[in-house]
């Protein structure tokens, strides 16, 4: 199930906190104002441990924690348990670790969330990293499948095992949504507002556009964290949405 949302825009943006310490990542979390979401990834979490979770929700924020666990079902149970004691809302998830271990991921959370008296997360499975280039995927993992085909077919074993949603690029969200309607979530990296830089993002699309396409959530970490001014470029990205 995909987490609840309110109409309002700053619910479908979530800022990836890359690239920073812990007091940095505090300290900008507080400087946006009206932000709801952020995201943590290995970076920030190997440096500043599972404090960092509870410290963002101590402030009143919601935590997708981008770990993209991938182990046999006991550990990826383990993980998800405690991703979920720590208040993470959305967590991500390997498809390709395969329908068991996904279901025992999904129930973990479920137990580790009530447990801990928290929100119930919503798991997220990754299908092929974007990293991949489709023959070098097929050659290195021996595989037949197209690009295409290998996504949606990890998205429908995903879907099957009672995953929330999935993590997407902007250019595989029209597709998805067709295959796999709502309350099932997409959340689309790669994300520029109008004005922004590319940097090292190569597809990319602006954010009304890829709600559009079906996304259900964006995540936008560089045009708000490196900008001159991040409060105003998360009203900027909050404004492109709301029109
Ligand atoms: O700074 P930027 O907006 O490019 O950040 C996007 C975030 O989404 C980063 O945390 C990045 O690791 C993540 N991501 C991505 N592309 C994917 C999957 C995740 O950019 N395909």
């Amino acid at each position: 199930m995909a987490p609840l949302l309110s109409a309002d825009p700053a619910d479908r943006i979530i800022v990836a906190l890359d690239g920073m310490s812990l007091e940095r990542a505090m300290a900008l979390s507080r400087q946006v104002k009206g932000l709801r979401w952020v995201k943590v990834g290995l970076e920030l979490f190997v440096q500043a441990g599972p404090e960092v979770v509870t410290q963002l929700c101590d402030q009143g924020l919601r935590v997708f924690l981008d770990l993209k666990f991938h182990d046999i079902p006991a550990t990826m149970a383990g993980a998800c348990r405690r991703a979920s004691a720590l208040g993470a809302e959305l967590i991500t998830v390997h498809a390709c670790a395969g329908s068991v271990a996904l279901q025992a991921a999904q129930d973990a959370v479920s137990e580790g969330a009530e447990s801990a008296g928290r929100r119930k997360p919503t798991l997220l499975a990754v299908t092929v990293l974007t990293s991949w280039e489709e023959w070098r995927m097929q050659r290195e993992l021996a595989l037949t499948q197209c690009m295409d085909e290998r996504v949606s077919s990890l998205a429908q074993l995903a879907e099957a095992a009672g995953i929330g949603g999935c993590v997407c690029s902007p250019l595989e969200v029209a597709s998805l949504r067709a295959e796999h309607v709502e309350p099932f979530a997409l959340v689309t990296p790669g994300i520029r507002p109008a004005g922004s830089v590319s940097a090292d993002q190569a597809r990319v699309m602006g954010p009304a556009e890829a709600m559009a396409a079906g996304s259900s959530q964006l995540v936008i970490g560089r045009p708000i964290t490196k900008a001159a001014d991040p409060n105003a470029a998360f009203a900027h990205c909050c404004q492109e949405l709301a029109a």
